[in-house]
């Protein structure tokens, strides 16, 4: 016995699409060894019990059989393992798995089309080559399953093997077809979806023998029925007689479970369309049409030519399509025509007939407001802006409505009027429904040269809701925390710590900090005398406390330029900061830069963890921060719990101080950039070097750096477990005028809401 089957890495986008497949067992040997066939053996069982003559008293004499007495219980309890998945312990299995059976010379033809064709529909496909060893295909498909046996004779053999071994326990259905078709995958789901898996399926079309099922129009088995073959797949090989592999599958599956391959069950009919062997798409496809129904087959074939393959896939969609607008339009003549059967008040009819209605505001502050825009710009997008120049993803979407809208009217009126320009538009996004146009279009009447003004109402419905995969993240990696200290913050970071060590150190969570010191260019350094010298202490102190439980605070001084105090606001120096402290972790860790004057939450830690992926995601979470507590809270009730209210606080958009990545993410991001425009900073040195730039980048974050120079996903959310109490900012270290203006408005948002400061000021004027 040898193992045949090779894994294959086979590279897709990420280029880390692996398969692995270890199947051991089928053999070279046995199939040249002389054959056995199973015999029934009658005759073994025809002697039900045995009779002892020789004592023969009396038959209905108690006799008492202590044999193998008292008994034991059979089974020992087991002790039950939760899996990891819902889906696992319930059973849940997914319906299809797709295997073509192909070879490696058409996996760039025959292969990708298939992929192209069938690979998003189905749940999963493999494409099952033989290949030498030591060699490798020459396409990147993901799936690619490779076998080193060559005989193609027990390919089919292997691929069971395969299947058993890999995929038992995941799918309801398993079609296994050759490559040389076209597979109708939507019509082959509606088919499984029809019927029960609680039978045993074994479906498809008579090949040329007429007993067993052809290959090359695809077979469909039921999971019970590959769980039989699994066990049987060593007399399958045995049995290897024909040249056809439609003959060997076929007793192969008799043998395991006597279900004869059979065209319609359970109602349902599998119906595959075999192609004459002069067909020519272009010229004979009127007439298969014409003759059979080729949009109902699950399969057609053979198809030697991929190109074909795209063809009548565009062909069948084309129909499919036509078929589901028909539907649409016959279900909206009903519901009109039954809408005045419905209770009295809901007759009215939405619009677009049949879509959501669209949500009715329950409140004045629920109202979903339409936003005014002209060609160029929109007016009072939110409550911050006045007027925004139109652009991106939104510019695209109002050009491309106005087209739609214009062309709609122009063939209303068969070329009467002509396009002049957009006058304006109303837009509203419902979440429950889609995005509302009313658009103002301005036409010119041809005829006379007058202008008309048609208002046109346009609806794009939400489509369909999609699960986005993303990459499997646990709750276990540590996170090292980055926290920023200056001179002037020390009292602040001192709580911060303290507060670290209560509810990380003392918790065993896995974080690590990390105090970044600041030190001004006079600031001293060594002994006693350095600013940062309780900060030190600390800091030693809850490393030799928190020993055994590996935690630790560690600190990084780093000398700037300048005061901080004229730089502090300046982002390059965040960037600089980062470059000096990110280089001291390794690639793996997970690293979080952090403010201190909130109160670490294990809930927000958590989500760190689950927001911030590996060359996936990073995560930079909205924190709420509190307003100035004098303004905020009655004279009485001073320093209480922060609550999530209007009163309290904000959620402040404008902050992108706290930011989750990983180090490896952060270093490629840089490597990216470090030639176009910004040098790495690698020792104290270097940071005037990149303060000098902060006056000619756009850059206001490292948030930003991420967004700009980066292919992650930037994920940005309110986060409730993280909190800033209020804290006085000073303007004066931003770089620009522009940069400063900002920065006193936003100091101003932060004070209090309007209601609140507008009282402030009538206070005032009145005690005057
Ligand atoms: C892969 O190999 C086949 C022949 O086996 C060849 O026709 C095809 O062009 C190759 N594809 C690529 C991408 O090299
Ligand atoms: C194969 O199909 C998958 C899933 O639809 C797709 O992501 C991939 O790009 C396809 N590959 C090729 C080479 O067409
Ligand atoms: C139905 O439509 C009429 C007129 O369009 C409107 O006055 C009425 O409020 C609507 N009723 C409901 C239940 O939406
Ligand atoms: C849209 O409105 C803005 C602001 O009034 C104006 O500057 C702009 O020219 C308008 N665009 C068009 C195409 O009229």
């Amino acid at each position: 016995m040898s193992a045949v089957i090779k894994m294959l890495f086979s590279h897709c986008r990420s280029n880390l699409y692996l398969i692995v497949g270890i199947c051991m067992g089928l053999s070279l040997s046995l199939f040249f060894a002389p054959v056995e066939i199973d015999e029934c053996h009658e005759g073994s069982d025809s002697l039900p019990y045995m009779v002892d003559t020789h004592n023969f008293n009396d038959e209905y004499e108690p006799k008492i059989n202590i044999e193998g007495k008292p008994q034991h219980a059979q089974k020992t309890p087991k002790v039950f393992v939760r899996p990891r998945y819902y889906s696992t312990e319930l059973g849940i299995r997914d319906k299809l798995f797709v295997g073509v059976i192909t070879n490696r010379e058409y996996l760039h033809s025959r292969g990708v089309a298939l992929n192209k064709t069938i690979a998003h529909l189905v749940d999963k496909v493999r494409y099952f080559i033989s290949i030498p060893e030591g060699t490798k295909p020459n396409v990147s498909l993901p799936g690619i399953v490779g076998f080193t046996d060559t005989r193609s004779i027990l390919k089919p053999f292997h691929i069971m093997k395969y299947i058993t071994d890999n995929y038992l326990e995941d799918y309801d259905y398993y079609y296994l077809i050759k490559d040389a078709s076209y597979i109708n995958a939507r019509r082959l789901i509606e088919l499984v979806n029809k019927i029960s898996v609680s039978q045993d399926i074994h479906m498809g079309v008579p090949g040329d023998t007429e007993t067993y099922c052809s290959l090359d129009a695809g077979i469909l088995l039921s999971n019970s029925i590959i769980r039989e073959m699994k066990t049987n797949l060593d007399w399958c090989v045995k049995n290897t007689y024909s040249d056809s592999d439609d003959i060997n599958f076929g007793r192969c599956i008799v043998h395991s479970l006597p279900v004869l391959c059979t065209s319609t069950s359970q109602g349902q009919t599998f119906h595959s369309e075999k192609l004459d062997p002069t067909f020519h798409f272009e010229t004979s496809l009127s007439k298969l049409i014409a003759n059979s129904n080729i949009a109902d087959s699950v399969s057609i074939y053979p198809i030697y030519d991929h190109t074909v393959v795209y063809k009548m896939s565009a062909y069948i969609a084309t129909t499919e399509l036509a078929k589901v607008q028909k539907k649409i339009s016959e279900l909206r003549k009903v519901i009109l025509k039954t809408a005045h059967l419905g209770p009295k008040d809901k007759r009215n009819v939405s619009w677009p007939v049949g879509n959501q209605p669209g949500n009715k505001p329950p409140g004045r502050f629920d109202v979903l407001r339409w936003t005014y825009f002209n060609e160029t710009h929109t007016f009072l997008e939110n409550d911050m802006d006045i007027l925004r120049e139109l652009h991106g993803s939104t510019k695209m979407d109002v050009d491309q409505v106005t087209k739609t809208a214009v062309e709609r009217i122009e063939n209303k009126y068969d070329g009467e009027l002509k396009f002049k320009k957009l006058v304006n538009g109303y837009r509203k996004l419902d979440a429950s429904r889609g995005m509302d146009y009313i658009l103002d279009i301005s036409f010119t009447e041809l005829s006379t040269g007058k202008e008309s003004i048609k208002r046109v109402e346009v609806c794009k419905p939400l489509g369909k809701v999609e699960i986005l995969p993303v990459p499997y993240v646990t709750e276990n990696s540590r996170i090292n925390m980055i926290l920023m200290a200056n001179p002037q913050k020390k009292t602040e970071t001192l709580t911060f710590m303290k507060k670290y060590a209560e509810n990380c150190m003392e918790k065993k969570d896995k974080t690590f900090l990390m105090v970044v010191l600041l030190y001004d260019p006079s600031a001293l350094s060594r002994g006693k005398e350095d600013v940062f010298y309780d900060i030190k202490q600390l800091a030693l102190i809850l490393t030799e406390k928190y020993k055994k439980d590996q935690s630790k605070v560690s600190w990084l001084s780093i000398r700037l330029p300048t005061a901080f105090t004229a730089i502090e606001l300046d982002p390059m120096l965040r960037i600089a900061i980062a470059d000096l402290s990110v280089k001291k972790f390794t690639a793996e860790s997970l690293i979080l830069f952090t403010d201190p004057g909130i109160d670490l939450r294990s809930d927000y830690l958590n989500r760190v963890r689950m927001n911030t992926i590996s060359q996936w995601q990073i995560f930079s979470p909205i924190p709420f921060t509190g307003y100035h507590p004098d303004i905020a809270y009655a004279e009485d009730i001073k320093h209480v719990e922060m609550d999530i209210t209007r009163n309290h606080g904000r959620y402040d958009d404008t902050n992108f101080e706290s930011i989750s990545f990983y180090a490896k993410d952060y270093t490629t991001m840089r490597k990216t950039i470090e030639p176009l425009s910004i040098p790495l900073v690698r020792t104290d040195k270097d940071i005037p070097e990149l303060l000098k730039l902060s006056s000619q980048t756009l850059i206001e974050s490292l948030f930003d750096m991420f967004v700009s120079f980066s292919d992650l996903h930037c994920f940005r959310a309110v986060e409730p477990a993280l909190k800033i109490r209020y804290k006085d900012v000073s303007c004066a270290g931003t770089r620009s005028d522009v940069a400063y203006k900002k920065c006193i408005r936003e100091r101003s948002f932060r004070l209090g809401h309007r209601g609140q400061l507008a009282k402030l000021i009538l206070e005032y004027q009145s005690s005057q």
